[in-house]
């Protein structure tokens, strides 16, 4: 016996890639555009987060490889001492005007900027208010925070007023949700959210990594898009989607930034977002202020599919955005919905628990501004195919 028997005893993914079923980490040879290239063969992309598609976008090529050029190839230093670039401090003032808050600070990743932020603001005497459903990172970032966190069932809001009544004497106390949530791409109830903040005296925060770009009339996000932007504490963004990019950001008012900043380890303690990823967000984000019309594609393209999936009979779950789950319930059937695609080259992600709840695996499809019609049009005939033959859709 020894500390790597639970490695020896882990088979099940050497099981699958020997079986040939194995559908995690896929080497792509080409870029991430609506249809790529694996084993040298083409694949319908319908599981990338480049919800504006710009990954490709020549104003964004072009801004990467002048800050290469300029800056080099990374910052080998935190934001805290020899990383901070002036593009980095302008990519702050471009997002303080974009999103219309006091300050905004830049971390390496989104995930970094999760655990950074619920760890450095939820001390000892504090309380996290969690949706069940959150995103990975701010679980992770709730497990290095030394206050108590409290799940409430997913969107339900009596379940929260419940949690909140019973610690509305704790005056530290912080809502932290995702925005569109992940895996099931609705939407977080933030109008109910706001006024329960408001009556028991709490703070909020949205992760809005599948919001930023894709919701509200200038893609500000939930906030904007239920109205409640002043209502709203402090709004995380990530790079990774919408901005075609790497890193992540939170905004809001000027001294809790200031705080963060100073406390949190995974800005202090880890190197800063390298030249080229903060120039293509710079680039993106012009794209995104200047080209509403990329939003509005992204929105026909996701009302098209999502009502053409309702309509054969697949249950996409409360998706109301680009992420819209295939929920079929059962992981080898899961497995064998996302084999056929894979045969019929298309690339969907397949989900199980932990990931969702158990019982609830499903295909989790997105889908982009630059997805073409007949893209389309082939996906829709490759799932009804597939939802017959195994008995998913009648
Ligand atoms: C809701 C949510 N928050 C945070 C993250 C982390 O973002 P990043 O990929 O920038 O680390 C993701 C990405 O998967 C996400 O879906």
């Amino acid at each position: 016996m020894d500390l790597f028997d639970k490695c020896r005893n882990f088979t099940e993914a050497r099981t699958a890639v020997k079986e040939g079923w194995y559908p995690y980490f896929k080497a792509i040879q080409s870029g991430a555009e609506t249809s790529v290239m694996i084993d040298g063969r083409k694949f319908v992309m319908i599981g990338s987060n480049n919800y504006l598609g710009l990954t490709q976008h020549p104003k964004v090529l072009e801004a990467v490889k002048k800050a290469v050029d300029q800056f080099g190839s990374g910052c080998t230093g935190s934001r805290f001492l020899n990383g901070t670039l002036d593009l980095h401090e302008e990519l702050e003032a471009r997002l303080v005007n974009f999103m219309k808050r006091e300050a905004v600070l830049t971390f390496s990743t989104g995930f970094q900027t999760n655990l950074g932020v619920i760890s450095s603001l939820v001390g000892k005497d504090d309380l996290l208010f969690a949706d069940r459903d959150n995103h990975a990172s701010l679980v992770d970032g709730s497990r290095l925070a030394f206050g108590k966190t409290i799940k409430y069932r997913h969107q339900d809001m009596e379940d929260l007023e419940r949690v909140l009544k019973i610690n509305q004497d704790v005056p530290g106390k912080l809502i932290a949700a995702d925005g569109v949530f992940s895996m099931g791409g609705d939407i977080l109830n933030l109008s109910e959210i706001v006024k329960l903040a408001k009556k028991y005296n709490a703070k909020t925060y949205v992760d809005d990594a599948h919001s930023i770009g894709v919701l509200g009339a200038h893609g500000r996000g939930t906030a904007e898009h239920f109205g409640v932007e002043d209502k709203v504490d402090l709004i995380m963004g990530t790079f990774s989607k919408s901005f075609a990019s790497i890193g992540g950001f939170v905004a809001g008012d000027a001294v809790v930034i200031d705080y963060i900043k100073h406390r949190a380890r995974s800005l202090i303690f880890s190197a800063s977002m390298p030249p080229a990823s903060v120039a293509a967000t710079i680039a993106a984000l012009d794209i995104l202020e200047n080209e509403p019309e990329r939003r509005e594609r992204l929105w026909v393209v996701t009302n098209r599919m999502k009502n053409a999936y309702r309509e054969m009979g697949f249950n996409t779950g409360n998706s109301q955005t680009p992420v819209i789950p295939i929920i079929i319930g059962d992981n080898m059937k899961t497995f064998a919905f996302w084999q056929e695609l894979w045969k019929n080259g298309i690339f969907a992600n397949p989900v199980i628990s932990p990931a969702v709840p158990p019982g609830m695996s499903l295909i989790r499809t997105s889908y982009m501004a630059t997805h073409k019609d007949e893209e389309m049009d082939y996906v829709l005939d490759v799932f009804r195919k597939t939802g017959k033959e195994l008995g998913i859709i009648g």
